[in-house]
């Protein structure tokens, strides 16, 4: 089947079907390949995209600008304090004037309302950098990293461990059932992800041979291919659910003990960025208020063989070039 993405949004993987990921990872990992080789892909000059970030980042900015320098494109970074959206503009009027100005539009932000209107407005593809529900673009290079260390997709378990009913719980479950994976989220139930997108993700899975199981028990990651986890706050959550979430998720951290039930064959996946030390301003404030000296993972783990965080941090950009080589 030949896939045809020019013009399409990317705001979530469940606007995607199967086909559509692996020829995103296929073009992924040629891109990957002719990078290393330094033959050039620039096949988009003369374009520009606009890069909006209301939460801050690292990995997902340097991806999206490298990418698009790669691609022959420039690229022009919003911040929120540094301009008029929100404030001053609606999103909706933002996304009718960089709509004129630039070929495409990435969105950093909170909720998957803003994007959607972004792209309903904008009239030019629309690509979702994270928002509180949703961030495709790091499922690319988890799905990339994953295909690189077993030789495939299908067939994976995928254990997540943490804050399963936000952005990253709900992608990894999305990838899961899409791609036929079988997706455990190893939490507190007060975590599971939504009831209503876990049915959806149940119903795709009847096609693909995707399992899902959600449970409190640490032993079901036994035999865990993939062992992820997260920030137990994420961005734009307020300092004071710390407490709360220390207590509830201090159980489900990933330790060498969790990396043995799952196996010696298991890697362990992180999107970043992590609290695995103190050597961080957040992590010295918690270790002060809380004595805990990490957090979501052990600094043993983190730095350990089975651990790919890195490998998984390069391919945010080569599944990003993917994304905006083939919609644009
Ligand atoms: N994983 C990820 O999205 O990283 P940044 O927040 O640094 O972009
Ligand atoms: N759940 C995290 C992901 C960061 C990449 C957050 O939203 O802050």
């Amino acid at each position: 089947m030949s896939v045809n993405l020019k013009g399409r949004n990317f705001l979530t993987l469940l606007d995607y079907s199967k086909e559509e990921i692996e020829y995103l990872l296929d073009l992924a990992a040629e891109l990957k390949d002719k990078k290393k080789k330094g033959i050039p892909v620039d096949i988009h000059r003369g374009k520009n995209v606009a890069l909006i970030f209301e939460k801050t980042s690292t990995r997902t900015r340097c991806s999206f600008e490298v990418a698009a320098n790669d691609l022959g494109m420039g690229s022009t970074y919003l911040d929120p304090k540094a301009s008029q959206i929100g404030k001053k503009e609606s999103i909706a009027d933002t996304a009718r004037v960089l709509g004129r100005m630039f070929d495409a539009i990435e969105y950093r932000g909170y909720g998957q309302e803003i994007v959607e209107e972004l792209a309903d407005k904008a009239g030019v593809p629309v690509w979702n950098g994270l928002t509180n529900e949703f961030h495709p673009t790091q499922l690319l290079a988890d799905m990339l990293t994953i295909r690189e260390k077993f030789g495939k997709i299908e067939g994976i378990t995928f254990a997540y461990l943490g804050d399963a009913r936000y952005n990253m719980g709900n992608s990894i479950m999305i990838a899961c059932a899409k791609m036929g994976m079988h997706f455990i989220a190893c939490t507190n139930k007060k975590y599971f992800p939504d009831r209503k997108l876990v049915e959806r993700c149940k119903e795709i899975a009847k096609e693909s041979g995707a399992t899902i199981t959600l449970t409190e028990d640490v032993n079901d990651v036994k035999g865990a291919d993939v062992v992820y986890t997260d920030v137990w706050v994420s961005m734009g959550e307020p300092d004071e659910i710390w407490e709360e979430r220390i207590k509830d998720l201090t159980p489900y951290r990933v330790t060498s003990e969790v990396m043995k039930i799952a196996g010696d064959k298991a890697v362990f996946m992180h999107c970043l960025p992590a609290f695995h030390d103190l050597n961080t301003e957040t992590g010295r404030v918690i270790k002060e208020k809380y004595g805990l000296d990490e957090m979501e993972v052990t600094d043993e783990v983190f730095e350990s063989a089975q651990s790919v965080v890195f490998d998984e941090a390069e391919n945010r950009m080569h599944t990003i070039k993917a994304v905006m080589y083939a919609t644009l």
